[in-house]
């Protein structure tokens, strides 16, 4: 079989299509999946990047999407030709955060999912949403469980709610549509008049430039008449914490999720205290999150938003897609 592998110190460059042995017949509680699809997110980039330091020869990619093959001694959760999709943390399986690292997760700490087939425990994946291709599938892994845990798990989401998202990347694009499903309200920004365009098609009820409106959090609390907004998706970092703490409502929720303006800076503390709102730093989630959140997508039938898909000895000009920053949703490779 084929597969890719990163060879240090990691660049675009040094990423390599090459042959691998086909797994053989899995083991008692494992699974044999044929892996057809997987989704880019930032941290793979950072991985495939150099920029994180990893093993060398790594198989990147922490998201997974494919048809179970066979099934091992005692499996009872799988059967041959179930569609399936790999989990971020396959250790961390219900329950609180266990872990605070990347050393567990594929493509990182671990091999990933950028090859055609690969045998692990059957509780490293959970079924894929019905009626879903392998590359929808793969955007769940990370992209989908960390705007569903953002939201719904940690954040609390109700009908009538107000939703702030950040940008039109992959988290922030699944987090408006969950907001929607769900009944809330959203407020939207990016840096294109024609991706604003694109946020109003699927149902985005207020759209702000953030290159042209730099004081996009005071508009948007603003539009909610001076209450503010019950969720901020925070995918920025410390280049736009100060105008999500501006945003959010009394007693309301800041999920801190990404760094996309850094790794450090300064963070308004005083106000962040008397807004006595809620800032929270998570990483994706766990197996029973993403069991309640196919559930969930089987109920909603929303379906992820795919900019483009990519061949798999593609995978570098994906990356390159990734980082001009002219997507909107998931980027995939498909195999
Ligand atoms: N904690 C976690 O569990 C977790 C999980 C997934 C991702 N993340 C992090 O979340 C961030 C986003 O990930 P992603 O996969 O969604 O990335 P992505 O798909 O590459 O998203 C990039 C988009 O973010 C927007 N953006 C960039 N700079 C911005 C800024 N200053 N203000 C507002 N929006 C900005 C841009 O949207 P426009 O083109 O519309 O301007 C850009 O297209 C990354 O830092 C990633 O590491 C964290």
């Amino acid at each position: 079989m084929k597969g890719i592998v990163v060879r240090a110190p990691g660049g675009l460059e040094r990423l390599e299509l090459v042959e691998m042995p086909d797994p053989e017949a899995p083991g008692p509680g494992e699974i044999r999946v044929r892996l057809h699809a997987s989704s880019l997110n930032y941290h793979d980039f950072g991985v495939v990047s150099g920029r994180m330091k990893t093993a060398d020869n790594r198989i990147p990619m922490a998201d997974g999407a494919g048809l179970v093959e066979a099934v091992g001694e005692g499996v009872d959760a799988f059967a041959p030709g179930d569609h399936v999709v790999s989990c971020f943390f396959p250790g961390w399986q219900d329950g609180p955060p266990t872990v605070g690292d990347f050393a567990t997760v594929p493509g990182d700490g671990v091999d990933g999912y950028a090859r055609e087939a690969v045998i692990r425990p059957a509780t490293w994946f959970t079924r894929a949403p019905l009626g879903y291709s392998h590359a929808e599938a793969a955007t769940l892994t990370t992209a989908g469980l960390t705007a569903w845990r953002a939201l719904v798990v940690d954040g609390g989401l109700r009908a009538g709610d107000v939703v702030l998202v950040l940008g039109t990347g992959g988290v922030s694009v699944f987090a408006l549509q969950i907001a929607k499903a769900m009944g809330a309200t959203v407020i939207a920004t990016s840096s294109s008049d024609a991706k604003l365009e694109r946020l109003r098609e699927l149902g985005v009820d207020h759209t702000l430039n953030y290159r042209q409106q730099p004081d996009w959090g005071s508009r948007a609390r603003d539009w909610t008449g001076g209450r503010g907004v019950d969720h901020v998706v925070e995918v920025g970092g410390p280049g736009t914490l100060e105008q999500s703490i501006t945003a959010v409502r009394v007693g309301g929720h800041i999920s801190l999720i990404g760094v996309l303006t850094g790794r450090k800076g300064e963070v308004p503390t005083a106000a962040l205290m008397a807004r006595q709102a809620r800032l929270q730093g998570l990483i994706v989630g766990n197996r029973r999150h993403q069991q309640d959140f196919v559930r969930a997508l089987d109920a909603t039938g929303l379906r992820p938003v795919i900019d483009r898909s990519f061949p798999l000895a593609q995978i570098a000009d994906a990356f390159r897609h990734e980082e001009s920053g002219r997507h909107f949703g998931k980027i995939c490779l498909e195999f």
